[in-house]
């Protein structure tokens, strides 16, 4: 991964043009919602790119050779930026969108031909090489620290709803994520870590939230596993294998992983108890209470960052956010729901048996 791969950051600037190619031909040949979509990752990416271009590679430019960024490229840029804010904002339905879609990815493609052509070399010919390899863990910031799109069944997002959101938005927390590394970057050697916080080197992230819901409601909504994915960022799917053992797939800084999660300890209203094994190393414990009308929900996680890119995004404090927003969503969604979707009030590592909680369809 980033810098341990050996790969720089002209090479990353190169994989993202690859990209992109292909990000226009999938939009270009969709149709409806998938249309949408690859817009969007495409709107995304751009944003992403450009910024890292602009914090990254434009600083080395003016030292390489003392030369500058060449005035077309920075005026291609703003202009493809420009034009993307308005095809974000017409949509793929708008008539005139295909044929000014045409035209924007022969200018992003025209320009990114010049920087391979131009701008590259002069920088690999006067930039050390090992100072080019530790930027790629910039320039791949830029992607773990951008948003992604709100989940299309997060209840905080209308329907069909899929927009990353203002392109100025995604560009401000790239550039903010690059900013945070290239200081970590220039005060301390690469890729040092911060501290743990637990006895066993593991990183421990804390967070809660009232649901104004019911105790054995809020309870019973956390037992349905299966509903992850509706609420929380990245998780492409849950499944439940048996009482104790649930298999996650999810997409963690960029990279998808799988895992098993078994349930060690569970006590209906009270807590659930899990250790999590496989791309995926974390154990984790969720307390409710109640508090009032309410009920208040703790989760502590525990987790080992794997790779350069996890470490990033650990140093962003990314999985700190990403906890807080699912917890965040899990209140939206009971809320909004008013009651829960099911309920399993089993006990595990206590004695008794296992207890379905039978409700009404929703
Ligand atoms: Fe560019
Ligand atoms: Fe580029």
């Amino acid at each position: 991964m980033a810098a341990e791969d050996g790969r720089d950051v002209i090479d990353e600037v190169l994989k993202d043009h690859d990209e992109i190619k292909t990000l226009f031909a999938e939009v270009e040949s969709g149709t409806g919602d998938e249309k949408r979509e690859h817009f969007e990752a495409l709107v995304r990416k751009l944003a992403v790119h450009e910024t890292a271009e602009q914090e990254i590679v434009h600083p080395l430019l003016r030292q390489a050779d003392n030369g500058n960024v060449r005035d077309e490229r920075l005026s291609e840029e703003k202009e493809a930026e420009r034009e993307l804010t308005e095809l974000q904002r017409m949509g793929p339905e708008d008539p005139s969108f295909e044929m000014r879609l045409k035209k924007l990815q022969a200018d992003v493609l025209e320009h990114a031909a010049a920087e391979e052509s131009d701008e590259h070399p002069r920088i690999r010919a006067s930039v050390d090489a090992e100072r080019l390899r530790k930027l790629a863990v910039a320039f791949r910031a830029a992607e773990a620290a951008a948003p992604t799109r709100p989940h299309p069944n997060s209840p905080t997002s209308a329907i069909g709803n899929v927009a990353v959101g203002p392109i100025v938005a995604v560009m401000d927390r790239a550039r903010d994520g690059i900013r945070s590394v290239m200081r970590k970057l220039s005060d301390g050697p690469t890729g040092e870590d911060g501290a743990a916080d637990t006895d066993d080197g593991m990183h421990r992230v804390e967070c809660s939230v009232v649901v104004e819901a019911p105790l054995r409601a809020t309870y019973n909504q956390w037992t349905q596993f299966e509903d992850f994915p509706r609420f929380m960022e990245g998780v492409e799917s849950v499944i439940q294998l048996d009482d104790r053992t649930v298999h996650w797939v999810a997409e963690v800084a960029g990279v998808r992983k799988e895992w098993d999660s078994e349930i060690t300890l569970q006590t209906p209203d009270e807590e659930i108890n899990w250790l999590g094994f496989g791309d995926s190393d974390n154990r984790g414990r969720i307390v409710f209470e109640r508090t009032g009308d309410g009920t208040k929900v703790t989760m502590m996680l525990d987790y080992e960052p794997q790779g350069a890119l996890e470490q990033i995004g650990d140093k962003l404090g990314l999985v700190r956010r990403r906890a807080e927003g699912d917890m965040k969503r899990f209140k939206e969604f009971l809320e909004s729901r008013g009651r829960e979707t099911g309920g399993w009030r089993g006990d595990i590592g206590g004695d008794e048996g296992p207890d379905y909680e039978s409700l009404p369809p929703s």
